[in-house]
């Protein structure tokens, strides 16, 4: 069962632990720093080298217990040994922002099935891979937590180029909807924020040119989104004001998808 706590709308996650993946930069950065202002202990993994410097930056700044653990999500070692660090360092997780990503625009005539296989491994089976340890470990707490993984506007639309990274958001996508379902019962709330175009080194290296202006010509709100608004949807689905939402997947996208 998932719970009814009364809420106050402060959004906060004081006492909270969260794991934050792919929160060396971009979104995850975002998502790490607000989970920081709103009081949690954060723990940064991801496969760069900056994660220990990423980590004590947000310790000085907000006061917060942090760690940073490098770790690559297609390795079941790496994902068993940062479950386990974390748990050691704050002794439970109560919160998983779930967000590694890669693309590779090609058409899908030309496409290498390895490349396909290389969406899938870290897009799908990697944040698969994470969501499944920490449930274990939220399991094992008995006090339930929430997992929230950032999918794409791919998973509403045929986007040109995209189908390695859309097979890989589209697979997400189902396994947020199946883990939502089974974990309820622990708890565990399984959801995904969908963007648009965010303005971050994927975004960039997507996003240039004559296709960067078409876009932004299509997009109702006429712009590309910025970190902190995909932070502060991760943030919601993240604290007790979303308990009984489980297994959506909340575009912000600026109107893109509404055609
Ligand atoms: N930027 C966009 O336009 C956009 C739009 C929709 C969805 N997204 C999604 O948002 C998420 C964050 O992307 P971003 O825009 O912040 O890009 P980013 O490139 O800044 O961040 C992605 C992070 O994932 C990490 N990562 C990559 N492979 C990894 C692996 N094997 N193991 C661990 N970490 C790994 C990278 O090191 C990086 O820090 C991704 O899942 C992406 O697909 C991005």
């Amino acid at each position: 069962m998932i719970e009814y706590r009364k809420v106050d709308g402060s959004f906060d996650l004081s006492g909270k632990s969260a794991i934050v993946v792919g929160g060396a930069g971009g979104i995850g950065g975002a998502t790490a720093e607000m989970y920081a202002k709103k009081g949690a202990n954060i723990a940064i993994a991801d496969c760069k080298d900056n994660v220990k410097e990423a980590a004590a930056r947000l310790a000085e700044t907000y006061g917060v217990k942090t760690i940073g653990l490098k770790c690559d999500v297609t390795k079941q070692s790496d994902i068993d040994q940062t479950v386990a660090a974390v748990t050691e360092a704050f002794r439970e997780i109560n919160i998983l922002a779930n967000m590694p990503g890669y693309v590779e625009l090609e058409s899908a005539e030309c496409i290498g099935v390895d490349v396909i296989e290389k969406h899938l491994a870290i897009n799908a089976v990697g944040v698969f891979r994470m969501s499944q340890a920490v449930a274990n470990q939220m399991i094992k707490q008995g006090k339930g937590g929430k997992i929230v993984c950032v999918t794409s506007q791919a998973d509403f639309i045929a986007i040109d180029k995209h189908v390695g990274y859309t097979m890989s958001k589209a697979a997400l996508v189902g396994m947020i909807k199946v883990c939502a379902l089974e974990w309820a019962e622990f708890g565990i709330n399984v959801n995904g924020v969908a963007p648009t175009v965010v303005n971050t080194y994927m975004g960039e290296k997507a996003w240039q040119g004559q296709v960067k202006i078409d876009m932004i010509n299509a997009i109702p709100a006429h712009r590309f989104a910025e970190t902190d608004e995909i932070a502060a949807a991760v943030l919601f689905l993240s604290c007790d004001e979303s308990n009984m939402i489980t297994g959506e997947d909340l575009v912000v996208d600026g109107g893109f998808t509404i055609k």
